[in-house]
C-alpha cells in the first residue's frame, strides 16, 4: 500500500502540521505501507488561471509550466492521499488551495451526479481511492474545523474518493513549542497519531473512537489561552 502526504504548510518541515504527518506516516510504515511526504511549499505551484485549456485544447494537460506537472502524476500513485494543512482563516492554507485548484486537469468537463445526487465531473485521471485529512489550528476550539469537515466531505464526492479519516488538532502551536514539562503530553499524542496511521493501513479507515480520542485537548483550554497570551506579550 502506498500513502502520500501532500503538506500545505508554508513552514514545511518546521511546522506543526509536519509533526502530525510524520507521526502518522511512521505508523503507516509500521503497518507495512510505503510512504512519502511532499511539502507543497517547496514546489512551484502557480494559481489556476481558469482558462479551461486543460478541458478543451489540451485535454488533461495544464498550460502552466511548473511543478504541478509532476504532482499531477503523484496524485494518481497512492492508495491513500493525505491532505495536510494548517487551519488558515478557518480554511485550508493558500498553498493547499492552489494545489487543489490545479487538480482540475484530472477531471473532465461533463457534469454528472454522484451516488448522493450531488454534481461532479467524471474523472479523466484515476486518483487515490481514499483520502485522509490532517489539520491543526492555533486556537483551542474544536468546532473551528467544521469548515474543513464539510469541505473534505464534499471534495471526496467531487474527487471520486472515500474519506478514510480526519485528524484535527486544536492547540496546535503546542506541538512545536512544547516545554520540557509538556513533552510527555506531546509524546503521548504522537503515539496516538502513530496508532492512527497503523489503523488506516490495517483496517482501511480510522474509527470514530480513534478520531474522538485524537481531538481531546492536550492541556485545559484556559491554560493554553493564558500561556499563548503571555507568549505574545
Ligand atoms: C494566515 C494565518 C491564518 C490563520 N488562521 C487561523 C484560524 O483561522 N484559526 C486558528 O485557530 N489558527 C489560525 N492560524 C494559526 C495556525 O493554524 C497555527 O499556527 C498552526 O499551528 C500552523 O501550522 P503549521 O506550523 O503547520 O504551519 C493562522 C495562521 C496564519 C499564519
Amino acid at each position: 500500500m502506498k500513502i502520500i502526504a501532500f503538506n500545505g504548510s508554508p513552514r514545511a518541515e518546521r511546522g506543526n502540521t509536519a509533526i502530525i504527518v510524520e507521526a502518522f506516516l511512521e505508523g503507516c510504515r509500521e503497518a507495512g505501507a510505503e510512504t512519502e511526504h511532499i511539502y507543497l511549499a517547496k514546489k512551484k505551484i502557480a494559481p489556476c488561471m481558469g482558462c479551461f485549456t486543460c478541458w478543451t485544447k489540451t485535454p488533461g494537460v495544464c498550460v502552466i509550466k511548473d511543478d504541478m506537472k509532476d504532482l499531477l502524476k503523484k496524485v494518481t500513485e497512492p492508495d491513500i492521499a493525505v491532505y495536510a494543512t494548517p487551519l488558515y482563516v478557518d480554511n485550508v492554507s493558500g498553498i493547499m488551495k492552489n494545489f487543489m485548484d490545479r487538480l482540475i486537469p484530472t477531471a473532465m468537463p461533463q457534469f454528472e451526479r454522484d451516488a448522493e445526487g450531488r454534481m461532479r465531473h467524471p474523472e479523466r485521471q484515476k486518483k487515490q481511492a481514499r483520502t485522509v485529512v490532517i489539520s491543526n489550528s492555533g486556537f483551542p476550539q474544536r468546532d473551528q474545523f467544521d469548515v474543513l469537515r464539510l469541505l473534505f466531505r464534499r471534495l471526496a464526492g467531487l474527487g471520486h474518493s472515500e474519506l478514510a479519516g480526519e485528524i484535527y488538532r486544536d492547540e496546535g502551536e503546542l506541538l512545536r513549542n512544547a516545554s520540557a514539562a509538556l513533552k510527555p503530553v506531546i509524546d503521548r499524542y504522537k503515539e496516538l497519531v502513530k496508532k492512527a496511521g497503523r489503523e488506516v493501513v490495517e483496517k482501511g479507515r480510522l474509527s470514530e473512537a480513534t478520531m474522538k480520542e485524537l481531538e481531546k485537548p492536550l492541556i485545559p483550554y484556559e491554560d493554553y489561552i493564558k500561556s499563548a497570551n503571555e507568549s505574545w506579550g
